[in-house]
């Protein structure tokens, strides 16, 4: 297994208490597959992968069990500059917001270039050609000429590409996208996720994409893990989600996708908000938002329950959800 997620928990110490952002995450993802992360704002999606990628502000941040086992070695328990080197090598990061990853006053041929005189000990010559080459990979036009711009030279979906270039950059065995295409127009979305999905597929990475929209991951994913509060409520393999969410907080999430078909209707939304984390509710974390709730969902936190060999819930109530 590529990369295996085990009970992990992230708190932060705040005014307002202590927020429990990730509250016992577990998930895994081989070479050559897609897991999306799918919830709503605030349930902890970024957290996990920031301690994940070792990224986490720590204050306020703090890990507090679990383990991340990357190819087998658990990164926590490494000694910070071995930790440094592994994920250096096996695993980059694509955030939601290019410009600000992007150095303004650094050619991106340069950005991208000194990747390779850092990592790979190439002449800034050789450099600067293998980074012509990756934009060429990630479809920019010109490349060649557009090497020598600066990052503002470029449109939003094109820095986005740029993104993509220094992710691969140094083949990893793992990328983490966060949101990578949720500030882009919806065309260029399409043609974004399209790239990132073809380049996963070649060079048979593992891809954690996260998302709060259901509708890009129908195509890209293998598998969806749905988180809400801090946990995971539902993972299953695409495929079945779609068919029959066995979780009311997924179905939730797909009932409030816009459909072509539908234009003019009303869009349904989950009812209420989801809780402030220093503030979960007892029980299921879920029920003060759930038409299916009844006592035992109030007094017992469901556990994720097997529905079947690939598919996990945690609702009391999952074979009701199942039968819709
Ligand atoms: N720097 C911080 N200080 C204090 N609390 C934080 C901090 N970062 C995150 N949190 C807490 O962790 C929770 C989860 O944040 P996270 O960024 O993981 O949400 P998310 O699921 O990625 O949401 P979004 O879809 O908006 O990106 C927040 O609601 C907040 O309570
Ligand atoms: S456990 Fe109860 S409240 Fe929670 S999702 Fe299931 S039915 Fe709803
Ligand atoms: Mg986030």
């Amino acid at each position: 297994m590529l990369l295996e997620v085990r009970d992990l928990h992230v708190e932060f110490h705040t005014r307002d208490g202590v927020a429990k952002a990730v509250n016992g995450v577990s998930y895994q993802v081989d070479a050559g597959e897609t897991l999306a992360i799918l919830g709503e704002s605030g349930c902890g999606k970024s957290v996990t992968a920031q301690a994940v990628m070792g990224i986490l502000d720590m204050p306020p941040g703090r890990i507090t069990g679990g383990e991340v086992l990357f190819q087998g070695r658990d990164l926590l328990k490494l000694k910070e500059e071995e930790r440094r080197r592994v994920r250096g090598a096996g695993m980059a990061m694509i955030f939601q917001d290019a410009l600000s990853s992007l150095n303004p006053v650094i050619p991106v041929g340069d950005q991208l270039g000194e990747m390779f005189v850092v990592h790979r000990g190439m002449s800034w010559k050789e450099a600067r050609a293998r980074a012509v080459e990756l934009m060429d990979r990630v479809r920019i036009p010109a490349a060649r000429e557009r090497v020598r711009q600066y990052p503002h030279q470029f449109s939003g979906g094109m820095r986005q590409r740029i993104m993509i270039a220094m992710a691969i950059a140094l083949e990893p065995a793992l990328i983490i996208a966060d949101e990578p295409t949720t500030a882009l127009d919806v065309t260029v979305q399409a043609q974004v996720m399209d790239l990132l999905a073809e380049l996963q597929r070649e060079y048979r990475m593992g891809l954690v994409l996260i998302t709060h929209d259901l509708g890009v991951v129908a195509d890209v994913a293998d598998r969806i893990a749905v988180m809400y509060a801090g946990r995971i409520v539902e993972s299953a393999p695409v495929y079945d989600i779609y068919k029959a969410p066995a979780h009311p907080y997924t179905r939730g999430l797909l009932d409030s996708i816009p459909r072509l078909d539908q234009k003019g209707q009303e869009l349904y939304a989950i009812r209420g908000l989801p809780p402030n984390l220093t503030r979960i509710p007892p029980g299921c974390a879920f029920h003060p938002r759930c038409p299916l709730a009844r006592g035992l969902c109030r007094a017992d936190e469901p556990p994720l329950f097997e529905v079947s060999a690939t598919r996990g819930s945690a609702c009391h109530f999952w074979r009701e959800c199942l039968d819709g």
